[in-house]
Formats: C-alpha cells, structure tokens, sequence
C-alpha cells in the first residue's frame, strides 16, 4: 500500500472539516470541524457567500488543528483528498484550492471524492473512527439537507441508486417545516426535540406520499405544503405573511413537530420494506446523513431489522453530518485501487 497517512478536506456547504485516516492501522486518527450553523441561523438557511468566505477564513486553522490532533506535521502526509462535488460551488472550490496547494507544494498525490459516496461509506466508521467494511449485500437510506437516496449494494464495487427524491431532501423538509414554527436553523433536531416531549405520535395524519409509478422513490415538498395548509386550516398559520399566528400554542407547536416526524419515520419503513421485497438477499441495512441523527427514525429501523434478523448499522452523529472521516474513507479505497486524481481536478465534475 502507498503512503499510511491520508488527509481529507470536506468544504461542500456549511462545515470546514478535516479527518487524518492512518491507513496502516484503518483508523481515522484526528478529525477537526468548524460549524457554520451560527453565521447562517440569522439567515434561516445556508448564504452561499458566507459560507465560501467562512471556509476560507477557516481552513488553514482546521487543517492545522487536525495535524495536531494526530501528533503530525505536513510532511508526514503520503495523500491529500477533497471533496469534489456535489455542493456550493463556492464552497468546494476552497477546499479544491486548498487541497490542490498542498498536494503541490508537498509532491503528494490528490483524490477528489463524491460527497454522496462520502455518506454512504460513511457506514464504515466505529464509534472509535475504526474502518470496518459492512456485511453485503447492503441497502443504505442517505437523508441530509442536501439528497435523499437509496441504494442498493450487491458488493463495495457496485452500488446502484434505486430511489431518491423527485424534489426537496428529506432534511429540508424538516428544516422547512422548523422555520414554519419558528423554530432555530436547521429544524431537524429541534423538531425531534419538540416531538420527543409529546412522545412522538400521530396527531395530525399528514400524507404519506408514495408514487406508486416509482415506489422507491420520495417526494417531500407536497409534505411541506400539507403541512403549511393544514396548520393555516387549524388557525394556526397565516399564509398571508407566512407565519404563525398567535393562536398557536407551544403545545401545538409540538404536535405539528410529533405529526411530521411520525410521517416522515412511516415513509422511510415504507420505503425501505418495498425495497427489501425487490432486493430479499439484503443482509445490512444502513442508515447515513444528517437525518440519520434522528433516533426516533432510527428506532423505526432497527425495529424493522429486528424483525427480519438482519443488521442495522447507523453511525455516530458526528460522521453522519457532513465530516471529513467518510472523504478519507472513500479515498482510502480509491487510493488503494489507484485511482488518483491530478492537479486539474475541479468543483462539479467527476
Ligand atoms: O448531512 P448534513 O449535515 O448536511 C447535508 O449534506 O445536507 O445534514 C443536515 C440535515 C439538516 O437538514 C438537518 O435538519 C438534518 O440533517 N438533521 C436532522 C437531525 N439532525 C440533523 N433531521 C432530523 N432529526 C435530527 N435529529
Ligand atoms: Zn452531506
């Protein structure tokens, strides 16, 4: 194997993050992140300028700070990688730059990496940042803010998306249906906080949708707008202005919050129980991205592999928002079938 140490770069949208994997011993060693989350909630969603000027400010601090963490300098590092696409193009072309830079000035080779493949290989990292490949074959539900996919893996090698969404991202949906209520940027874990203390249930049936031409597939912005209708039909939502009324109570507020994510939790065990009866030979189910935080969601999905003996394997929080542990796992792999990149590497193309 070429070179034991890998540094990987993820600057996609809202977080400059750095990982250190060291090859030899397949762990990732030291992994730093900047969290823009406080410079875009004034906003209420990501600036695409803040960010890029954000990971600028940023990068040469994280970078350092993850060599510290691993005890190692520049110089130690045998392969530089970065996420190439998809993402802000402002934003990857900081992370490009920079990779780029060093992978120059320290006659290193370069990988540009998927950050979709990121995700779901992100199902690879331990809780202690061990490499471990899963049991195949594999499906694996990818849900941020950004994608919503499924896929199915006969092996490692093949991977084939065999469902996504026809239009907003799982995650959006939870982070729009958070602004609607007033709640902080991004929804998602306010909402599962908000639902939590009602103990998740259905109060309000919203819709299902299931496209029955593309079973495998989601839609999630007629949600969004059930959602608003149906809380402007109940009083509580002006949609003249778009905002609550002030008839909303807290406690509606989390009724709303319980409703969405006991919907949104039906349709990922929908989703993936007719995925299993078109793929019965699925011995791992994987749960990756953002929305994979959710532990009520997560439940859902061990329950269903439970059920069925099989195994369900989420990571931990931290590798299932955007990091720079799932890019150096990718490139790892990459690297070891040597598939390197060259210094024309560019945001937006694979
Ligand atoms: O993977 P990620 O960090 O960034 C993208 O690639 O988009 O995912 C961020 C998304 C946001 O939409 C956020 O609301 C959602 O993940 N999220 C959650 C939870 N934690 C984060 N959604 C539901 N429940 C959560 N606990
Ligand atoms: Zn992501």
């Amino acid at each position: 194997m070429e070179g034991r140490y890998l540094l990987a770069i993820e600057t996609s949208c809202d977080e400059t993050a750095v990982a250190i994997c060291d090859r030899c011993e397949l762990k990732i060693i030291s992994h730093a992140v900047f969290s823009q989350i406080d410079l875009h909630a004034l906003y209420g969603g990501v600036v695409p300028e803040i960010a890029a000027r954000s990971h600028v400010e940023k990068i040469d601090f994280i970078v350092t700070k993850a060599l510290n963490q691993a005890g190692l300098k520049l110089e130690q590092i045998d392969l530089f990688a970065v996420t190439v696409t998809p993402g802000l193009v402002g934003s990857l072309l900081v992370g490009i730059s920079f990779a780029k830079g060093l992978a120059w000035s320290m006659k290193k080779p370069l990988l540009g990496i998927d950050h979709l493949e990121g995700h779901l290989f992100s199902s690879y990292l331990k809780e202690d940042g061990t490499i471990c490949p899963i049991i195949y074959p594999a499906l694996t539900l990818s849900m941020s803010g950004g994608h919503t996919a499924l896929y199915f893996q006969e092996e490692a090698d093949s991977y084939t998306v065999i469902g996504k969404t026809i239009d907003d991202a799982a995650g959006e949906a939870f982070d729009k249906v958070g602004k609607m209520l007033g709640l902080p940027y991004p929804g998602g874990p306010y909402i599962e906080k908000e639902a939590q203390s009602v103990g998740i249930k259905d109060f309000f049936n919203y819709p299902r949708v299931h496209l029955k031409d593309k079973p495998l597939h989601f839609s999630f912005s007629g949600l969004k707008t059930a959602v608003m209708y149906d809380m402007a039909r109940r009083g509580f939502y002006d949609l003249t202005n778009f905002q609550c009324t002030p008839h909303i109570t807290e406690n509606d507020k989390k009724e709303v919050a319980s409703s969405l994510l006991a919907c949104i939790a039906d349709i990922c065990v929908a989703t993936v129980e007719r995925a299993l009866m078109q793929h019965p030979q699925t011995k791992t189910i994987c749960f990756v991205g953002g929305v994979a935080c959710n532990s009520y969601i997560r439940s859902r999905l061990l329950e269903l592999c439970q059920k069925r003996d099989m195994q369900f394997i989420v990571p931990r929080p931290l590798f299932c928002v955007d990091n720079a542990a799932m890019i150096a796992v990718v490139a790892h792999y990459k690297a070891l079938k040597g598939e390197l990149d060259t210094l024309e590497l560019d945001a937006l193309k694979r």
